[in-house]
C-alpha cells in the first residue's frame, strides 16, 4: 500500500479568512499548507469595490507569518450597486481573480446580495467579455422551496437561464452539494467548473441531524443526502478538470455557533489535506488527489499549477487541535469522525 504521496502544492478554490483577530488566528492555518486561495468577500461590511479588495489583502498579507508565500486571490461580492467600469478595473490590474454571487439571504452575510438578477445582467455580460470569472452561491432562497433542494432549484430557475443569456460567462459553482449539482457541472463545458469542500466529502444530513444536533456540522449548501455525498466522492476522484477543491473552510466561534440560531460554517483549514488523503484512499483514487486539490483549480481559472511539492506521509494517527484559539474564541476545528492517519510532512 502507498504510503508516501508527493503532490503539487495545493490551492484553496474557496476560502473563508474574515477579519481582525479571527483572520490572524486562521490565515496562518490555510497558509501552513496552500499556496494561494480564493478569498471570499462575505465581510460586514462586504468587500464590493476594488479599493476594498486592495484594502482587505494588505489586511490578509500582514496577517500572514514571517515569509509566508501565500497568495489570497482577491473577490469582489457582487450586488445590485456594483459597477462595471470599477470591477473591469479591479480584474485587469490584478487586484481581483473572480466576482462572487450571493443570492441576498442565501447564507452568512448575504443580506447585500442580489434580488433581482436581470439588474446584474450588465455586469455580467461586461465579465464575459473581459473573462473574469462569477463564483456562485447556487442555492434559492424561496422559503416555499424545502432547504434540501434550494441547490437543484436554483440550477434550474438561476443558473441555467443566466448561462444561457450570457454565452461566454465563465462560472464556478461553489460547494455543490447535490447530484443534479454535479450532473449539471460536468456537462456544462470548459466554462464551468464545481467546487466541492472537504466537510460535503465526509458528512450527509444523517451527521448533523440524527443522534442528537450537532452545530459543528452545520454548514450552507446544508448536507443532503448518502446518495449525494456518493456523487460528490465520484466527482471528487474522477480526475475531471471541472471538479476541483474549495474547503469553504468558514470559521465562527464556538459562541456563534452553539446559539439557538447558530451559524453555518465548517472550520476545515487545519487538518483538510488529512481529510481529503483520507477520502481519496478510501477510494482508491489516491493518484487523482493532486489532480482535484492542485491542478483542474488553476487549469479553470487560467494559471499555472504551483511548481512547489508537498509530501504526505500514512503513519501514527494524527494529533490536530480540536479547537484554535482567537482573540474572538475558540473554533471548533472539523471532526471527520475517524482517526486521521495522512499528515503533511514537508
Ligand atoms: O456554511 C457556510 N458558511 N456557507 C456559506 O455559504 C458561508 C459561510 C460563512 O461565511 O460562514
Ligand atoms: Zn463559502
Amino acid at each position: 500500500m502507498t504510503d508516501t504521496l508527493t503532490i503539487h502544492t495545493p490551492d484553496d478554490w474557496h476560502l473563508h479568512l474574515r477579519d481582525g483577530a479571527m483572520l490572524r488566528a486562521v490565515a496562518p492555518e490555510s497558509a501552513r499548507h496552500f499556496a494561494r486561495a480564493i478569498i471570499m468577500p462575505n465581510l460586514v461590511p462586504p468587500v464590493v469595490t476594488g479599493a476594498d479588495a486592495a484594502a482587505y489583502r494588505d489586511r490578509i498579507l500582514s496577517a500572514l507569518p514571517e515569509g509566508s508565500g501565500f497568495t489570497p486571490l482577491m473577490t469582489l461580492y457582487l450586488t445590485e450597486d456594483t459597477d462595471p467600469d470599477d470591477l473591469a478595473r479591479a480584474h485587469a490590474d490584478g487586484l481581483i481573480t473572480a466576482v462572487k454571487l450571493y443570492p441576498a439571504g442565501a447564507t452568512t452575510n448575504s443580506t447585500s446580495g442580489v434580488r433581482d438578477f436581470e439588474v446584474i445582467r450588465p455586469v455580467l455580460e461586461k465579465m464575459a467579455e473581459i473573462g473574469c470569472p462569477l463564483c456562485v452561491h447556487g442555492e434559492v432562497t424561496d422559503p416555499d422551496i424545502d432547504i434540501f433542494d434550494r441547490e437543484a432549484v436554483f440550477i434550474d430557475r438561476v443558473l441555467d437561464p443566466i448561462r444561457r443569456a450570457t454565452p461566454g460567462l465563465r462560472v464556478v459553482m461553489e460547494h455543490i452539494t447535490t447530484k443534479q449539482g454535479v450532473e449539471y457541472a460536468s456537462e456544462g463545458g470548459p466554462d464551468l467548473g464545481a467546487t466541492i469542500t472537504t466537510h460535503h466529502l465526509v458528512i450527509n444530513r444523517n451527521h448533523i441531524l440524527s443522534g442528537g444536533i450537532k452545530p459543528h456540522y452545520y454548514c450552507l449548501p446544508v448536507a443532503k443526502r448518502e446518495e449525494h455525498r456518493i456523487a460528490l466522492r465520484r466527482a471528487a476522484v474522477s480526475g475531471d478538470p471541472t471538479f476541483f477543491l474549495g474547503t469553504d473552510s468558514a470559521p465562527h466561534t464556538d459562541a456563534n455557533k452553539l446559539l439557538p440560531c447558530g451559524c453555518a460554517g465548517c472550520f476545515t483549514a487545519t487538518n483538510t489535506l488529512s481529510i481529503l488523503s483520507h477520502v481519496f484512499e478510501e477510494e482508491s483514487a489516491l493518484d487523482r488527489l493532486d489532480s482535484f486539490t492542485s491542478i483542474n483549480g488553476p487549469k479553470f481559472y487560467r494559471l499555472p499549477a504551483n511548481d512547489s511539492t508537498i509530501t504526505l506521509k500514512r503513519g501514527d494517527p494524527v494529533a490536530y487541535p480540536a479547537r484554535i484559539e482567537t482573540d474572538d474564541g475558540p473554533v471548533t476545528v472539523f471532526d471527520p469522525g475517524y482517526p486521521l492517519h495522512w499528515r503533511v510532512v514537508g
